[in-house]
């Protein structure tokens, strides 16, 4: 008995030395350098993991700027030079960007494939997405958010003598809690059947999209939601609030979310649970970036005199040019697109919390081997295999950007104080030098609205607060890297911060 089984345990072990051998790639004539890293399968995924960055330079040193790293038995082609970005991009037919992307979502969100390819649905989920997310779309959105921001930030009319008093709260979860409930109520509208209860409701909305999000990476890597009961729950109870009959009880839900009902009601398979699921996708997407940009915009702004300055300046100019006023019982601030596109300070101090906290990975997968093009040279590519841009490498390039790691408010400024949007790389006037909301066909749909938000928080907080950190001198917190490689990184630790409304 002991020796069958030691037998079997050998040709086991035979089988598996011999497949990890096999299964190592080989680099062929015309391809790009090779890192297969030491362990099996896994390849460089743990060096990769505990600083991108700093693993992306070394390869970059040791092999220029094109190499192809195994990644969890997948492998990905680095492209480093920002220089040959666009020429990647001129390659569109040979990448299969919906592989990745609906895998991904599949897997994170529990709903079967939104992929129209695998039958469960027709929608085209970015056409939808463009619709509803820009152009004229924009106004209601705009609007509507920021109504929601003065809902959730100015004092209830009774209690006229709380106004006086400063209050104390981590600046992270102040961001967190406002722009959540009014990111929520923008897209989702407001439960008419449960008024009474609407704040309770939001409180465990919030408590449950926090609990849900922290285990987002985990999911992404591949574990089953089953291993996190709290947050499993979390997430149905997310979705359970956007099945189509509680939505239908819903007044005010935007232009975005009763199109995907509509869409999924008349193209889709799915049940009702899959349908909330798919809804959840958005909710995600609209607030998991968006919290950490609103935190490191009103952290660096408050930190630097000079830009809370400049800001103060430019937003008193665009309330009086609008002919808005400051009031906590009058009729809410209201700025049109034009008026908010037209706030260059507040833009670059956005661009430039952006630059220094965005670590989102862009991928995109080879749909048949092909030779890709570049300003580097010409490599081949093989079907599957996975194309990647890591943005920081080029945010935090101190030729590109002089000092990299110094958040300076205008660094996206001319001498007229206007967008600046000359940058060079090796002499040469870069295309690409900003990239936190992707590129190429799967850029951030909701990359306008998400900037208009922020500046609209902006806004409201110089105008109704006087705003103070805790302590003056406060260091800027860490970024929390357990989140490389998916998106905006929040900060590791909280900052406090006192605010009291002003005496208008
Ligand atoms: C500062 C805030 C935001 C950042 C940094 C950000 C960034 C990104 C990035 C990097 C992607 C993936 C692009 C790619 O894979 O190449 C993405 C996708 C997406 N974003 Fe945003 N985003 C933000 C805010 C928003 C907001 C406010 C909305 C909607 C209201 C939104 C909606 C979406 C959607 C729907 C997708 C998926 C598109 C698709 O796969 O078809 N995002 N975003
Ligand atoms: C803008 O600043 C001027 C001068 O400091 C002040 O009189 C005016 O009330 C401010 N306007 C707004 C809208 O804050
Ligand atoms: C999404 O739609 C836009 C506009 O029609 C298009 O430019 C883009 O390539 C599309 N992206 C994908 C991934 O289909």
């Amino acid at each position: 008995m002991m020796t069958i089984s030691l037998i079997w345990g050998v040709v086991v072990a035979v089988c598996c030395c011999l497949w990890l051998i096999l299964g190592i790639r080989r680099r062929q004539i015309g391809e790009p350098p090779l890192e297969n890293g030491l362990i099996p399968y896994v390849g460089c995924a743990l060096q990769f993991g505990a600083n991108p960055l700093e693993f992306l330079r070394k390869n970059q040193r040791k092999h220029g700027h094109v190499f192809t790293c195994k990644l969890m038995g997948k492998y990905v082609h680095f492209i480093t030079n920002p220089l040959s970005f666009h020429k990647v991009l001129c390659h569109g037919k040979y990448f299969d960007w919906t592989k990745f992307h609906f895998t991904t979502s599949s897997k994170v969100f529990g709903h079967r494939s939104i992929d129209p390819s695998d039958g469960h649905t027709a929608e085209n989920i970015n056409q939808t997405f463009i619709k509803t997310l820009q152009g004229d779309a924009l106004n209601a959105l705009d609007k509507t958010m920021m109504e929601n921001l003065q809902l959730v930030m100015r004092p209830p009319i009774l209690s006229k003598s709380k106004t006086a008093a400063w209050m104390t709260e981590g600046m992270y979860s102040f961001c967190y809690r406002v722009m959540f409930e009014a990111g929520y109520l923008t897209l989702f509208g407001k439960d008419l059947t449960r008024e009474d209860s609407q704040r309770a409701l939001m409180l465990s909305n919030l408590d449950n999209f926090k609990q849900f999000d922290k285990i987002f990476p985990a999911l992404v890597a591949g574990l089953p939601i089953h291993v996190f009961k709290a947050a499993h729950h979390a997430r149905e109870k997310l979705a359970e609030d956007f099945k189509h009959e509680n939505l239908r009880k819903r007044d005010h839900v935007s232009d975005l979310v009763s199109m995907r009902m509509v869409l999924n009601d008349q193209l889709s398979t799915f049940d009702d649970m899959e349908k909330a699921k798919t809804h959840l996708v958005v909710l995600w997407a609209s607030q998991a970036n968006t919290i950490p940009t609103t935190f490191w915009s009103l952290f660096q702004m408050m930190r630097n005199p000079e830009a809370m300055k400049a800001a103060t300046e430019e937003v008193n100019k665009t309330l009086e040019n609008a002919g808005q006023k400051i009031s906590f019982d009058g009729d809410p601030i209201c700025l049109n697109q034009m008026q908010l596109n037209d706030m260059p300070v507040l833009d670059s101090i956005i661009k430039e919390s952006l630059r220094l906290s965005s670590a989102s990975l862009n991928i995109r997968a080879a749909k048949e081997d092909f030779t890709l093009h570049v300003e580097d040279g010409s490599f081949n590519i093989r079907k599957d295999d996975f194309i990647a841009f890591y943005p920081p490498l080029m945010h935090l390039d101190p030729e590109i950007y002089q000092d990299p790691l110094t958040f300076k408010y205008d660094r996206y400024l001319d001498e007229n104080g206007k967008a600046k949007t000359t940058f060079y790389s090796n002499g040469l006037k870069l295309k690409y030098y900003y990239m936190p909301f992707g590129s190429g066909a799967t850029i951030c749909p909701g990359r306008i609205f998400a900037v208009h938000e922020i500046k609209e928080f902006l806004i409201l907080m110089l105008s109704y607060f006087e705003l103070e950190l805790v302590e003056s001198q406060v260091k800027c917190p860490p970024l929390d890297q357990s989140r490389v490689g998916l998106g905006i990184l929040p900060p590791l630790n909280d900052i406090e911060f006192k605010y009291k409304f002003k005496s208008l």
